[in-house]
């Protein structure tokens, strides 16, 4: 299970089109980290990342290098004990649909099974993508509440048209969240907090 808290430590997994190189990242990745995400954020597809937030956020990401470039990388954000979130999921432009998408997700859901955990979602605008790396469509209401901090920033929030997909690592483990912790759960906004207002349960 510590292995893969290691640089290096997930894996070496060669693409059959080129020599692509898995590992945790590391502080010396923030600056092409910024440049992939914040590219594709340009385009409105991903959220903006400042170097604080990397900084802060570091140990979630993998990354997937060909020699000396970064051609891709993912997060895994620990959301409960048996519950994360893939975020940040990125591939060059250059070097789409060439299977390194997919290598990132698998080192981190062999990372997501490190940690036994039972489950992992996201919410994407390619759940065309995430159906062929194993995970399902869901309703949003079936997923906890997402990291509210994210939310809070994107100009989507009150009107999101992501997708949740999720994929359960161990059924026997997962369990839906109860409804009152559920994304349907009403709320108001108190500045940069969200408040969850109490769900009165049907008589
Ligand atoms: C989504 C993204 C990460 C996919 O990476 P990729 O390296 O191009 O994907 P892969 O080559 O590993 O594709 C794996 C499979 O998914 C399919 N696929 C890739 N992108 C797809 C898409 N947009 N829609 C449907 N299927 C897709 C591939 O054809 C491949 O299928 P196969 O196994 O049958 O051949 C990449 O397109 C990207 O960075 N997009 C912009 C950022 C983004 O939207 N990130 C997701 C945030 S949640």
């Amino acid at each position: 299970m510590i292995s893969s808290l290691m640089e290096d430590a997930v894996g070496f997994a060669p693409s059959p089109r080129m020599n692509i190189q898995i590992r945790k990242a590391a502080m010396r990745d923030i600056g092409p980290l910024l440049t992939l995400i914040n590219g594709h954020a340009s385009k409105g597809i991903m959220l903006p990342r400042t170097e604080f937030e990397m900084s802060e956020n570091m140990r979630d990401f993998s990354v997937a290098y060909a020699g000396d470039d970064l051609v891709g990388c993912g997060a895994l954000h620990f959301y409960s004990p048996i519950v994360g979130e893939i975020r940040s999921l990125a591939v060059a432009d250059s070097v789409k649909t060439q299977g390194i998408g997919r290598l990132v997700v698998d080192a981190l859901i062999r990372e997501a099974r490190d940690f036994a955990l039972a489950a992992v979602f996201a919410f994407t605008y390619v759940p065309g993508f995430f159906g062929k790396v194993g995970f399902a469509e869901v309703e949003r209401g079936e997923l906890p509440l997402k990291a509210w901090k994210d939310c809070l920033r994107c100009p989507k929030f009150q009107c999101c048209d992501e997708i949740a997909v999720l994929r359960i690592l161990n059924p026997a483990r997962y369990e839906k969240p109860r409804a009152e912790h559920s994304a349907n759960t009403p709320f108001h906004i108190e500045g940069d907090t969200i408040v969850l207002l109490p769900t009165i349960k049907p008589l």
